[in-house]
């Protein structure tokens, strides 16, 4: 770094130091980093290039001598968001997540109320040095080996996901912490606990009599994508990636809810008093056998050059992970050695990490278009020329919401670097201003619906903007629709051509002209046959068996989601519970906020949706919890094996059979009445069901047997 004179160092190092506390403070409470990270670290090696240049301008509460805390209201962020910032406390910015909803009480702001017990770590909870260059790698290398000459290293992938530091004592886990501070962290046991990898009893083993084990809790690219198009049905911004996704998840009051996130374990580092262990190769191995998970890529490897094979293989490779990744973590494996060698204040010197960059394309923006979304939200999204990225040709990008084109300073013709960090969608992460071209113009952000040309609205607590035209706004309609039908809805044979064709003619305005349909009507259209009529008809009919909660979920209520109306099912079994039920009950109701409960709350509020809910119930859908339990005593007595794949859930077809009387256990025995076979139903039951004369029956019949 080129010399600067003092007093100009010193005004940089406040404002970066300054700028680092606020990232901090995004990234580790809000889970809403505004930059990359690869962005953060350049700004953290200038801090440091500067401190090292004047070290007595380095504070001693620089963001180069602390870890970032995670802890809501820390005494780290009191340097935090403030009113001078372009942000205000609590608001999200850049991939941001603004929702401050109750649905997703992990996007809340610093003022949430927890129920976390803070806990002082005995050993401090460090982070790692970090770069993204092979030279500083060797030299890392060189610098250990230059001491000790040739040495092993343990070369792991960098799992992208929140530490944890679990204390195990005798056998048991006690407790499991977040860095918090690095000194003291929130003790999340209750919701650790509901991650199946982690046990709550370890296998017998000679383990110590307490010990802690520190790793990483992450959330796989499944569970990621299924929260976030969970989140997208409901109109929350997702999550900007499983990071942010795992620790929201991590910070959720209801335990219950923790359970369905999916979120799993990774664990690297074993601390304790007089632990038996000569290597960290040797520690995690015995961890791994007690029955911790550990990771299955990790190698003990000699020299720098083995070390720089391994992160070659794993720069490629790692995409392949079910897991996000974002480098590699070498650590010297020779457990004296790594005492010999010790901490900074911030990391140990006995390991480093290297950061992948992320993959980037710079191509230029073309145009904005502005998307309407089932709520009514609108989301800009960038027109770009297309751009091979990561194996596809890259045509379009997020940009989230106004804030986010605000904050990127865009300009159609911009040169606009591309990132894909695991959303179907890429997004836009900075914006080349040297190759702006002259004259180049903000897109123009819409006043009224592009849609309906109704003005928009901006959410108080949200960064989105919305069409509040949600009865007339035909996208808001037609999705709305789409909504209904899906299949973890009602399930009825419509996609998205059959819905428009049927709205564009007139045909269908609310949910319930589903229901009076006439197979003359349709045979009339255009595209329909007698076969797909039926099809579809009969869908139409099945969908009045769904039960009360999918019903429920398939209105589409604002912030109801399928969690969610599960809950509302359970509290409220009946729809007119839920109708008369004030903000006040509903926000009573466990797991249900207040920005939940008012959403709802408005929405039987309104007199065309309680009429609507009499159209319904007049046609036979289900609007008690209990109903569902009782229709028929057609199944009494017979136990119904379900195997295979069906028209609908197996889940669903189970409760079908309970709901008439029927069981369904698990496997084929000599009380089976019937196995219940779609397609590719379990070889070994079918084989079982022959071999005890078990009579085999298939879908069509199954309703038969009901009487639909
Ligand atoms: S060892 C004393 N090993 O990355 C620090 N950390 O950016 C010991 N991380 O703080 C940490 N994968 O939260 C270690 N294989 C791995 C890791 C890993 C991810 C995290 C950890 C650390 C952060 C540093």
């Amino acid at each position: 770094m080129a010399k600067i004179s003092k007093s100009a160092a010193k005004e940089r190092i406040e404002a970066l130091s300054a700028e680092l506390e606020r990232h901090n403070y995004n990234y580790y409470v809000l889970n809403a980093p505004v930059i990359t990270d690869f962005e953060f670290d350049l700004k953290m090696q200038e801090l440091q290039a500067l401190e090292a240049m004047y070290p007595d301008l380095a504070r001693p509460d620089s963001p180069t001598q602390h870890v970032g805390s995670d802890i809501a209201g820390s005494p780290a962020q009191s340097t935090g968001p403030s009113s001078e910032g372009k942000v205000r406390e609590g608001e999200h910015r850049l991939n941001s997540k603004a929702s401050q909803s109750e649905a997703f009480p992990e996007q809340k702001g610093p003022a949430q109320r927890t129920k976390f017990e803070q806990i002082e770590h005995k050993y401090p909870m460090l982070s790692l040095g970090n770069t993204y260059s092979r030279e500083d790698m060797l030299a890392f290398c060189s610098k250990i080996e230059a001491e000790y000459g040739s040495t092993e290293y343990s070369c792991e992938l960098k799992f992208d996901g929140v530490a944890i530091c679990l204390t195990y004592v005798d056998g048991r886990l006690k407790q499991a912490v977040t860095r918090g501070d690095g000194v003291k962290g929130d003790n999340v046991i209750d919701n650790v606990l509901t991650i199946k990898s982690i046990p709550r009893q370890l296998k017998p083993g000679d383990w110590p009599r307490e010990f802690e084990i520190r790793g990483e809790i992450y959330m796989p690219w499944s569970a990621f994508e299924a929260l976030n198009a969970e989140k997208e049905e409901i109109g929350e911004q997702p999550f900007a990636n499983p990071r942010n996704a795992a620790s929201g998840s991590l910070k959720l009051q209801s335990s219950a809810q923790v359970a369905g996130r999916g979120l799993d374990c990774v664990l690297y580092h074993l601390l304790g008093e007089n632990l038996p262990f000569a290597t960290h190769g040797e520690a995690i191995a015995a961890a791994a056998s007690w029955g911790l998970p550990t990771s299955e890529h990790s190698k003990i490897l000699n020299g720098a050059e083995a070390v720089v094979e391994y992160i070659d293989f794993w720069d490629t490779r790692r995409k392949s992970l079910p897991y996000a990744t974002d480098g590699v973590v070498i650590k010297v494996n020779d457990l004296q050695r790594q005492r010999q060698l010790g901490f900074t204040a911030k990391s140990p010197r006995w390991a480093t990490a290297y950061k992948f960059k992320p993959e980037q394309a710079l191509t230029p923006l073309l145009s904005v278009d502005y998307q309407v979304g089932r709520t009514g939200a609108v989301t800009p999204v960038a027109n770009l020329e297309p751009v091979p990225l990561s194996g596809t040709i890259v045509k379009r990008a997020s940009l989230h919401n106004k804030d986010q084109m605000d904050l990127l300073d865009i300009h159609i013709g911009d040169w606009v670097y591309v990132e894909k960090g695991g959303e179907i969608i890429p997004k836009i992460t900075a914006v080349e201003l040297a190759k702006r071209p002259a004259g180049a113009l903000k897109p123009q952000w819409p006043e009224v619906c592009p849609d309906c040309g109704t003005p928009l609205v901006r959410d108080t607590d949200e960064a989105r903007h919305y069409c509040p035209n949600r009865t007339g706004c035909p996208t808001q309609i037609k999705a709305a629709f789409v909504h209904f039908v899906s299949r973890d809805a009602m399930d009825i044979l419509a996609g998205d051509a059959t819905i428009d064709q049927l709205y564009n003619l007139g045909y269908i305005h609310d949910f319930n002209d589903l229901y009076i349909l006439t197979k003359e009507q349709l045979m009339a259209l255009e595209g329909w046959q007698e076969k797909s009529c039926e099809n579809f008809l009969g869908s139409v009919e099945r969908s009045k068996g769904v039960p009360y909660e999918r019903v429920l979920y398939a209105l589409g209520i604002r912030h109801v989601g399928k969690t969610t109306a599960k809950t509302l099912a359970k509290s409220f079994p009946g729809i007119d519970d839920l109708a008369v039920a004030s903000q006040e009950q509903l926000a009573q109701t466990e797991d249900i906020g207040p920005i939940v409960a008012a959403s709802i709350a408005d929405w039987f509020r309104e007199e065309s949706n309680r009429q609507l809910v009499e159209k319904l119930r007049a046609s036979g859908l289900q609007m008690q919890a209990v109903a569902r339990e009782k229709l028929s005593n057609a199944l009494e007595g017979k136990s119904i094996v379900v195997s295979g794949v069906f028209s609908i859930s197996r889940e669903d077809l189970k409760a079908m059979i309970e709901a008439h009387g029927g069981t369904c256990p698990g496997s084929v025995s000599g009380k089976t009445t019937y196995l219940l076979a779609g397609d590719k139903p379990g070889e070994s039951k079918v084989k079982k069901a022959g071999q005890l004369g078990v009579e085999i029956i298939d879908e069509e019949t199954f309703y038969q047997l009901i009487g639909k």
